[in-house]
């Protein structure tokens, strides 16, 4: 993948969830650190920056993850009806191990402490803080030439014990590497999973219900 430079609206436009497009190259220290940086400028709730982001290439350590994200997903599809599961069964949910780079992006409610600005009456805003994080990471990867890939199918108990994380939430796993391209249409609506909703079904005019 090149690198060349784009605008944002292009790197949001070819942001893809990468599952299996990771090249089995590892991401370079110099690249990490320019989309950690990215990441760290989000913006916060009362400036509290909450966020932590463990990295994780310890090959044991990936392959132990990937085996209990298996798990967990094996435990998603058998609760799915017939015609979900039958769906759900090309879909992969992780590229843990092709990869070659973890992020655990982590929460801590703490920072801050007692008085943070603007999360008094919305205790949810930390916790957003740290997905605008996850975003600015995405973005910047795409702009690198660097995937990610969001896996959420974890017991948080486990994610915690396995990065020895305390007083911390795990939001989040992401798979970061390079790519040997972004697909143009999502997994799921590939996989006819679910598609893209229209833009004009999630605008409202002065009241909830009010479109067209
Ligand atoms: C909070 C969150 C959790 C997600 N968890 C997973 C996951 O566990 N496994 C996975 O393959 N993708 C996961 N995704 C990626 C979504 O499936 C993906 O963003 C969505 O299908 C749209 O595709 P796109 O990101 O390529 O546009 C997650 C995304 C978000 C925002």
């Amino acid at each position: 993948m090149s690198t060349v430079p784009m605008s944002v609206h292009d790197a949001i436009a070819a942001r893809r969830d990468v599952r299996a497009e990771f090249s089995g190259e590892v991401v370079a220290d110099d690249v990490l650190e320019r989309i950690l940086t990215a990441a760290h400028r989000a913006p916060s709730v009362g400036n509290t920056q909450p966020w932590d982001f463990v990295i994780v290439r310890n090959e044991d350590t990936l392959r132990r993850f990937a085996a209990h994200v298996a798990q967990c997903r094996a435990d998603f599809a058998a609760s799915l009806p017939a015609d979900r599961a039958e769906t759900f069964d090309p879909i992969r949910v992780e590229g843990i191990v092709p990869s070659g780079t973890g992020i655990v992006v982590t929460y801590d409610e703490s920072r801050g402490g007692d008085h943070v600005l603007g999360r008094a009456t919305v205790r949810d805003t930390g916790l957003l803080s740290v997905a605008l994080a996850i975003e600015n990471l995405w973005l910047a990867g795409v702009a690198e030439g660097i995937g990610v890939g969001w896996v959420s199918f974890y017991d948080e108990e486990f994610l915690r014990d396995l990065i020895g994380a305390v007083d911390v939430r795990p939001v989040a796993w992401l798979c970061v590497g390079p790519v040997t391209e972004f697909q143009e249409v999502p997994d799921l609506e590939r996989f006819g999973w679910r598609p893209r909703r229209a833009l004009s079904e999630a605008i409202h005019h002065e009241r909830w219900g009010r479109q067209g």
